[in-house]
């Protein structure tokens, strides 16, 4: 293998721009050329391909975001579209290709795999809902960025002995909000992964009123319901009045946490040695502080156990 790829695809992550920089440099290292390919799957049919260099991916370890931009293609979501992306590899010599991003883009370059071209897939997503590994990169960093705002809703809900209802995102996906509001110390998770009751919901907080507790602070998945619909149903069933609060795309931007940059560094990293391997539709992940790389026919065809015991232990310490 001579040359290679690297793009960013779905929603940007922080620690993107880490793992681009570990994919050339290691590459580099490893004698091979690295092209960079701009604006994801879109980009990829439409040719926006350049050489990188050691210089190229400087500056940017520190930067949310990504530098290599990011899409959500509909287009590569058809054979012609595969097909294109297929034509611009072979134009430009590149025999493998390093996908960063998340579930949609996994899914891409799983069937760019199965036309036979060789795909390395490094989770790279919020929403830390990849099958097969413990940690995605931009996770670790949303995380805090969630419980930073938590701690600051908390602060004007206990002055004013308020209930909120924090929406956080995730997609189909609980994590962000289970360990967010366990971090956060929240009264009620709402999350995907467990079915609620309104009247459990509605009993928790009179618990908390009962024995002195004036605030108290609800953290809702958008997997769930958004936190609007939760405060009117709050406010018919049991004339609760709520505030509320949507973090937004908030929770995607910043500078990546320690965590997310050495992560990337390690994903990025091993992507280009199993590309070097020989191996194609594979997947970087963690299992257990460990990199591990699997197949990519893992990641859709398993499903990992969601994380009862946290979520258990976050109920019983907001009693
Ligand atoms: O997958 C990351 C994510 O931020 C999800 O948490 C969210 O549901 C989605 O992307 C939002 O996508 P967009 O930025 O395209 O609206």
């Amino acid at each position: 293998m001579k040359k290679i790829a690297v793009l960013t695809s779905g929603g940007d992550a922080p620690g993107m721009n880490a793992a681009v920089r570990a994919v050339v440099r290691k590459a580099i290292f490893e004698g091979l050329e690295v092209a960079g390919v701009f604006n994801g799957y879109q980009g990829l049919i439409e040719g926006k391909i350049e050489l990188l260099q050691l210089g190229s991916v400087g500056d940017i370890i520190h930067r949310g975001g990504t530098m290599l931009r990011t899409a959500r293609s509909p287009e590569f979501h058809t054979l012609e579209g595969r097909e294109e992306a297929l034509e611009q590899l072979k134009k430009n010599d590149i025999e493998g290709l390093v996908v960063i991003g998340g579930d949609g883009s996994f899914r891409g370059a799983y069937e760019l795999a199965k036309l036979g071209f060789p795909c390395v897939c490094v989770p790279a997503t919020i929403d830390n809902d990849i099958n097969g590994t413990e940690f995605t990169i931009g996770f670790d960093t949303a995380l805090n960025t969630v419980i930073d705002a938590i701690d600051k809703i908390r602060d004007t809900a206990t002055s004013h002995e308020r209930t909120f209802i924090i929406e956080v995102m995730g997609r189909d996906a609980g994590d962000l909000a289970l360990w967010s509001g366990l971090a956060a110390g929240a009264e009620t998770i709402l999350i995907p992964e467990e079915k609620y009751e309104v009247p459990a919901i509605i009993d928790r907080l009179r618990s908390g009123t009962g024995r002195g507790k004036k605030h108290s602070i609800i953290i809702v998945a958008e997997g769930v319901m958004t936190a609007a619909e939760l405060a009117v149903i709050l406010k018919k069933v049991a004339g609760i009045e709520t505030r509320v609060s949507v973090l937004g795309h908030i929770q995607r931007g910043g500078s990546p946490s320690a965590r997310d940059r050495v992560i990337a560094s390690q994903y990025g990293a091993r992507a280009v040695e199993v590309l070097k391997e020989g191996k194609g539709s594979v997947a970087i992940g963690m299992r257990k502080h460990r990199v591990i790389d699997y197949s990519l026919e893992d990641v859709f065809e398993k499903n990992d156990e969601w994380e009862a015991d946290l979520y258990k232990l976050s109920k019983e310490l907001s009693i």
